[in-house]
């Protein structure tokens, strides 16, 4: 069974952001940058540290040009980098920020430690931390912008339940999860338990292993789910995989065995990849977090305390998280997110979260056209 690492218990009041529309304030004319600085931001510099590219194609293609696009909207100069998965490479980068005199920080770590630490050293020089996506339990952070990480995990586990519905008693259920490093993997594993402990204790599911995989590595976890199926007999009837990059990599070790599309797999993201996998029902459902809004609303927080207001940082992060490690509250924005199973596709390219021509590919074009995808 999971060993569970200190799980952050989400505790929210007021979960959605209401996000006032920022307009077109007049500019401080303090310089920033482009014709995109529409913002009345004073041209102050903001440092983001992403925490991989391995784990999921978010942090590159979706978070980077959102969160760029969202600080310049906001009159701020950003300057977005990524550790890499390297936590000594994350804490070099923090450095090299801090002396070049950022006044906000936002940082998505690769684990808890190092935030904490980044977090302590920014403080002293008077910059203002915000924990981005991922909370750093035990941290010092002012402010925790995300989705409600718990409620992801529900979905997940919802979605699953759901497509199991018609399986046998004691179908057999193999759980990939996230790193045991980042808290939202604790949280998204205790959200799909609320869902699926009750059925396992009723002997409706079983569970065969809950594994934990390190930094989200995909590749690790195609061959940690391959091992479990072996041990298994080879027998699998539903999959929970904590997000898209792991949703492939186990779907890959199902077509080798012929039960792909046959065995449902949970994923999260909604990245290309995974609706694409979604759209051909290899994989049952995926999770929509709107990272536009999550980039924005980082953006919209920097910005007031790039100002020194924290008041309107306050009105911003009507949410409180738990972070039971450093015995504390933090003031967040904690957005929501939408399951995604094939007949939901179409929503998240009309968001604008993806194009068709990102998934409507030679063996997704028939699914594409039955959706109205184009
Ligand atoms: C989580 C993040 C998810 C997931 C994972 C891998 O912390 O919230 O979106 O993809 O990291 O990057």
């Amino acid at each position: 069974m999971r060993s569970k690492t200190l799980a952050s218990i989400a505790v929210t009041a007021g979960l959605a952001l209401a996000v006032s529309a920022c307009g077109a304030n007049s500019s401080s004319g303090t310089g920033g940058t482009s014709e995109t600085n529409s913002g009345s931001g004073t041209g102050a510099k903001v440092g983001v540290i992403l925490p991989e590219t391995a784990s999921s194609a978010r942090w590159e293609s979706f978070d980077k040009p959102l969160l760029e696009a969202a600080l310049k909207k906001e009159g701020l100069d950003p300057d977005i980098q990524n550790a890499q998965g390297d936590v000594q490479k994350f804490s070099t980068l923090a450095d090299g920020m801090i002396n070049a005199g950022v006044k906000v920080l936002i940082i998505a770590t690769p684990n808890s430690e190092v935030g904490a630490s980044v977090a302590k050293k920014a403080q002293t020089q008077g910059i203002q931390v915000i924990d981005y996506d991922r909370l750093n339990t035990g941290g010092s952070s002012s402010y925790y912008v995300s989705f409600d990480n718990v409620k992801v995990g529900e979905l997940q586990g919802q979605g699953l339940a759901d497509a199991m519905k018609a399986a046998p008693q004691g179908a057999n259920v193999i759980e990939i999860e996230g790193a045991p490093t980042d808290n939202n993997a604790t949280l998204f594993h205790e959200g799909q338990q609320k869902v699926l402990k009750p059925l396992y204790d009723s002997g409706k599911l079983k569970l065969v292993q809950s594994q934990p995989i390190d930094n989200w590595d995909n590749q690790k976890g195609g061959q940690v789910f391959e091992q479990i199926l072996t041990s298994n007999g080879g027998k699998v009837d539903g999959v929970v995989a904590a997000n898209d990059g792991l949703a492939g990599a186990v779907i890959t070790i199902l077509k080798k065995v012929g039960l792909n599309g046959k065995v449902p797999v949970t994923g999260q993201d909604a990245t290309p990849d995974g609706l694409q996998a979604v759209l051909r029902g290899d994989q049952h459902m995926t999770v929509f977090k709107p990272i536009k809004d999550e980039a924005e609303a980082a953006a919209k927080l920097a910005a007031a305390l790039a100002k020194g207001d924290t008041a309107a940082a306050d009105a911003l992060a009507t949410g409180k998280t738990k972070d039971a490690k450093g015995n504390r509250d933090v003031k967040s924005v904690l957005l929501t997110a939408q399951l995604i199973t094939k007949d939901k596709v179409k929503s998240v390219v009309d968001a604008g979260f993806v194009k068709a021509s990102d998934i409507c590919v030679a063996d997704t074009q028939a699914a594409c056209t039955e959706l109205g995808i184009k």
